[in-house]
């Protein structure tokens, strides 16, 4: 036995055997059954200290992307490292509230926010609501206006920049896209936006996509951001103390390089130069993905058309992401570090021919009863789970050392009905 269980980071084999840190997936796939999504706190741990010391030398602050993985006990993880949060939702606000953020902690992004939504963000006092057009900021000025408050505000640029990401789903920054407001009309926004008694400009905010592996666009959108805040400043329409490079920053799913985290915080560096500005980052896979693992048994083996067929009893419900984004995630044996020898279609349970893991894979041979591993799902994971197929819900675990505990209880079938009536109350239309 080579290194203290205590002390390995992440997933290590020993003697066969995949181990969460100190714990075998075995183990709590026999606890907790499966599918289950099991993470790995020291890599977290890690990931944070790695981002934040390659940004050491700059006024930056993390504000954690909850999207990413919205779990209160990993949002309370990253709270106790320092990290603040980017929220998209008043469910994301509840969660971030639940776990003790407080409003200078938190950032709102989203293209359609609504009044409800807005309110309790005001109410929150939270550190900037990221407006992302100019009808947001009219009805953000008439919220702010009925709870006597001026809040905040940071305008999300659309800055026109391509990013070469691994799907087109994942681009957020050109032009004509939902995001964002055209960085040829943020001055004239600036401008009505000066007229304005109950919101005051005091950010301007960029976000490209996400699974980004290059800082090049990182560095153009910086000095956007740049470029506008000294003409909005040299207008005299606002102070800006925050620039916010969003999120993005990607991971090694297979093959891909890991992010060059000195050529990130050099672009970086472009709009912290600004005197008097502090810069926000939105990470989110960064932060998670590697820590995560989603255990499935397999259910069944077959054959159709000459190809081999292994059948799991996670679905395209419990991970979405090979099915929407077309991503490869590592799938490996648990209990088996043999040579793959099977090339074969993972499929789930689910009724859609998307419903799949991953096609003609190379993998260990596994017979029905065995676990697999899909490694790198700790960002997009159970976040974008859903119960179709009147699926319930998987189960979330975190390992930290030689413990682990349910974070998240599996749903049952009563979870899935609960708010549901066969008995219509009809009103009057
Ligand atoms: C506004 C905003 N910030 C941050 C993120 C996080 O991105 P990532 O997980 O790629 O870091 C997203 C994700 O889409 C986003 O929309």
């Amino acid at each position: 036995m080579g290194q203290s269980l205590l002390t390995s980071v992440g997933y290590v084999r020993r003697d066969g055997s995949m181990f969460c840190e100190g714990v075998a997936l075995d183990t709590i796939a026999g606890r907790v059954g499966t599918p289950v999504y099991v993470y790995s706190a020291s890599v977290i741990r890690e990931r944070y200290q790695r981002l934040t010391s390659a940004l050491a030398e700059l006024p930056v602050h993390v504000h954690y992307s909850v999207k990413a993985n919205s779990s209160l006990a990993i949002l309370a993880l990253l709270k106790s490292l320092g990290a603040g949060v980017d929220i998209v939702s008043g469910g994301e606000l509840h969660r971030a509230l639940e776990v003790g953020f407080t409003g200078h902690d938190i950032v709102f992004s989203g293209v359609g926010k609504t009044v409800t939504e807005l309110e309790r963000a005001v109410r929150a006092g939270i550190r900037s609501i990221n407006v992302e057009s100019e009808g947001e900021l009219h009805v953000l000025n008439d919220v702010a206006g009925r709870l006597g408050a001026v809040v905040a505000v940071a305008l999300r640029v659309n800055p026109d920049i391509a990013v070469d990401t691994p799907h087109k789903y994942t681009r957020t920054a050109e032009r004509g896209m939902k995001f964002g407001i055209p960085h040829d009309t943020i001055l004239a926004v600036a401008r009505t936006m000066a007229a304005m008694p109950n919101v005051k400009l005091t950010g301007l905010a960029a976000h490209l996509g996400s699974q980004i592996g290059d800082a090049a666009p990182y560095a153009l959108a910086a000095h956007e951001l740049v470029r506008l805040k000294r003409e909005i400043e040299s207008d005299g329409l606002a102070k800006i103390t925050t620039l916010d490079l969003g999120g993005g920053l990607g991971v090694t799913y297979h093959d891909e390089p890991a992010p060059d985290l000195a050529a990130y915080a050099a672009a970086l560096a472009i709009a912290a130069n600004e005197p008097g500005v502090e810069i926000l980052v939105e990470p989110g896979r960064f932060l998670v993905a590697d820590a995560g693992v989603l255990l499935t048994r397999v259910l069944y083996r077959k054959h159709s058309g000459g190809k081999d067929i292994v059948i799991t009893d996670a679905g395209m419900n419990d991970f979405i992401r090979p099915s929407l984004y077309e991503s490869r995630h590592d799938i490996e044996a648990v209990s088996s570090d043999d040579a793959p020898s099977l090339r074969a279609n993972i499929v789930g349970p689910v009724c859609e021919s998307g419903d799949f893991f991953a096609n003609d894979r190379l993998i260990t041979d596994v017979a029905p009863g065995q676990l697999l591993a899909l490694r790198t799902t700790g960002a997009y994971g159970y976040s974008m789970a859903s119960n179709y197929n009147s699926r319930p819900r998987p189960a979330e675990v975190l390992v930290d050392g030689d413990r682990f505990a349910v974070i998240t209880k599996r749903e049952s079938n009563a979870d899935l009905t609960r708010r549901e009536t066969s008995a219509p109350e009809w009103m009057e239309g």
